[in-house]
């Protein structure tokens, strides 16, 4: 018997089968009803007393290690043989579906807007992120010491000095760093929608973020009138909102501006008549906008005698929050696909 045992032991260990069929073969012989390892087992029973202590103790050993030898194989095969289908492409492996992605809220939003300025004649600019302090304040008419080139508000990469430099290199706090940029290059008639991210440091919360997106508005040609903004923006109002909204303009200032406004759009949700979303109001501010102020246009080498020209900004985070009735701003930037999925069927 222990002959017996010493060969199907060398058996186990020199069995190297290439199909999964083999294993099974293999595992039928030895342990199977009939196997040879179970007759084995059958034939200890009548062993001598004084042999069964060393015989048993042989007899285990090799049925553990012929059932970890089959068992490792069978999943070393497996995966051989998986590999070899997928090089092979095996057509008859289940297909993986993909998975369609769907447009973020800020870019649906967005694209609406600068499709609304599309059809007024628009075309779209755009700028560096990171700017210098001439296009994001000085060309703009920030005065040194106007509090919005703080360092609580912008995030400096480079200072010249302890005051404030054209020369500083900041993080564009505002789009209207493009407005500055599309007026050095080109002539009037001037109509741009310019897009993008903006940064500012502020704690996050429901309704601020260090990073946001803004759509900056230009449009300068001769005779420009504070009408012909008034018509543009109730327009774009409509177009974004719905046919039943209205706008309403309040005084407001802007260092780049005279006059500067402050526009409302009608609440959609309570249709003006007044609840928690516009506090009671009926109305819900949406943009900053005004008259070009002849210093900017100045500034950038447009004569403020003959042209003039009006500008609007707006955030997208708050446009699309209103439009959507999102309540918590950062809702868009954790990208959690449950929130990302609501927007699959929208436009
Ligand atoms: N840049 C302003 C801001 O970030 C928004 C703004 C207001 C832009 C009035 C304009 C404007 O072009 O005319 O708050």
């Amino acid at each position: 018997m222990i002959d017996k045992i010493n060969e199907l032991s060398r058996q186990v260990e020199a069995f190297a089968p290439k199909t999964t069929a083999e294993i099974e073969e293999f595992r039928i012989r030895l342990l199977g009803k009939k196997g040879e390892l179970t007759a084995l087992m059958e034939a200890f029973k009548g062993v001598a007393p004084e042999l069964k202590r060393e015989l048993g103790q042989k007899l285990n050993a090799l049925k553990t290690a012929a059932l970890n030898r089959i068992n490792a194989l069978r999943e070393e095969v497996g995966r051989a043989a998986e590999l070899q289908a997928a090089a092979a492409g095996d057509l008859t492996r289940p297909g993986s579906a993909e998975e369609l992605g769907s447009r973020h809220p800020i870019s649906l939003v967005k694209n609406q807007i600068v499709e609304v300025f599309a059809r007024l004649g628009y075309t779209v600019a755009e700028g560096p992120e990171i700017e210098d302090d001439r296009h994001v304040f000085t060309k703009l008419n920030f005065a040194p010491e106007h509090p919005a080139r703080d360092m609580q508000d912008t995030f400096f990469i480079e200072r010249r000095g302890e005051e404030p430099s054209a020369d500083d290199i900041l993080l564009r706090t505002h789009t209207s760093s493009i407005q500055v940029r599309t007026m050095e290059h080109r002539k009037p008639p001037i109509r741009v929608i310019c897009p993008g991210r903006v940064f500012r440091n502020e704690a996050i919360s429901y309704r601020a973020h260090c990073i946001f997106h803004q759509i900056e508005g230009l449009y300068i040609d001769e005779g420009v009138s504070f009408a012909d903004m008034k018509q543009s923006l109730l327009y774009f109002a409509k177009e974004i909102f719905g046919e039943q909204a209205r706008i309403r303009m309040r005084p407001s200032y802007f260092p780049f501006t005279e006059p500067s406004a402050e526009v409302d759009v009608s609440c959609n949700l309570c249709g003006g008549k007044g609840c928690a979303v516009c506090k009671g109001t009926g109305w819900l501010e949406i943009m900053g906008c005004g008259m070009v102020d002849p210093n900017v246009l100045k500034a950038s080498g447009i004569d403020p005698e003959k042209y003039s020209g009006f500008a609007f900004g707006m955030g997208i985070e708050r446009i699309a929050m209103l439009k959507y009735g999102v309540r918590d701003l950062r809702l868009y930037f954790e990208n959690d696909v449950r929130f990302l999925h609501q927007f699959d069927k929208a436009l």
